[in-house]
């Protein structure tokens, strides 16, 4: 039984809004596949759609244009070397690196893509928009988002509470070479002060 709850889509854009370093997720044919991306963000509001960067010459790339889709799962620092894990290895050079990383994916229910829970925060799965520049010249891949789900403790009522659930589920933000910055400590802004006349 899950623990994840469903995340209205129009406040799915929120759970990218804070940069994220993502696990991209993908099935075709009877392969799986899952990669680590820092580059993904909300890029439309109504329908919610995203955009990730997945380099061409990635095995995700290849399941996901044969697809149509992917998942975007977002990791909790229990999973920072997982994370790193799945973006220093390809698909391609080893059978299976969900099974590899010890993470258990589920169908999601709209695409029935792999998508994780256990270590992560949240999901969403994305329908790939197609354009002919992401076919031809450039790595960045829109999708729109058809469903999503976040774990409470850390997502809840359309806003994300890390300053109050778990540790192990503070987000990763990638700085370079397997180092991460983990959110969790909220600034909460005062009232804007009136604008001078
Ligand atoms: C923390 C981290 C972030 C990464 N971010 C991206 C990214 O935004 N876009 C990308 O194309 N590759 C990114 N990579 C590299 C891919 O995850 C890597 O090429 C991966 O091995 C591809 O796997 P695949 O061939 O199985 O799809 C990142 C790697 C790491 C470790």
């Amino acid at each position: 039984m899950s623990h994840f709850r469903p995340v209205a889509l129009e406040h799915a854009s929120r759970l990218l809004n804070h940069g994220p370093t993502v696990l991209v997720t993908s099935a075709h044919g009877g392969r799986r596949n899952v990669m680590a991306a820092a580059w993904s963000m909300p890029v439309e509001f109504t329908p919610p759609r995203v955009a990730v960067v997945i380099d061409k010459r990635t095995f995700t790339r290849e399941l996901v244009m044969a697809a149509g889709a992917f998942g975007l799962c977002v990791p909790g620092a229990v999973l920072a070397d997982a994370t790193y894990g799945v973006g220093s290895v390809s698909g391609r050079d080893v059978p299976d690196k969900f099974a590899r990383h010890g993470l258990e994916p589920h169908p999601g229910p709209v695409l029935g893509l792999p998508v994780l829970e256990d270590g992560c925060c949240a999901w969403l799965e994305c329908r790939l928009i197609a354009e002919r520049h992401t076919e031809d010249a450039y790595d960045t891949c829109f999708g729109e988002v058809v469903a999503a789900a976040a774990d409470p403790r850390v997502f809840d009522a359309g806003r994300w509470r890390l300053d109050a659930g778990p540790a192990a589920l503070h987000t990763l933000h990638h700085l370079g070479g397997g180092a991460f910055a983990v959110a969790g400590r909220l600034v909460q802004a005062g009232a804007c002060p009136s604008q001078p006349r």
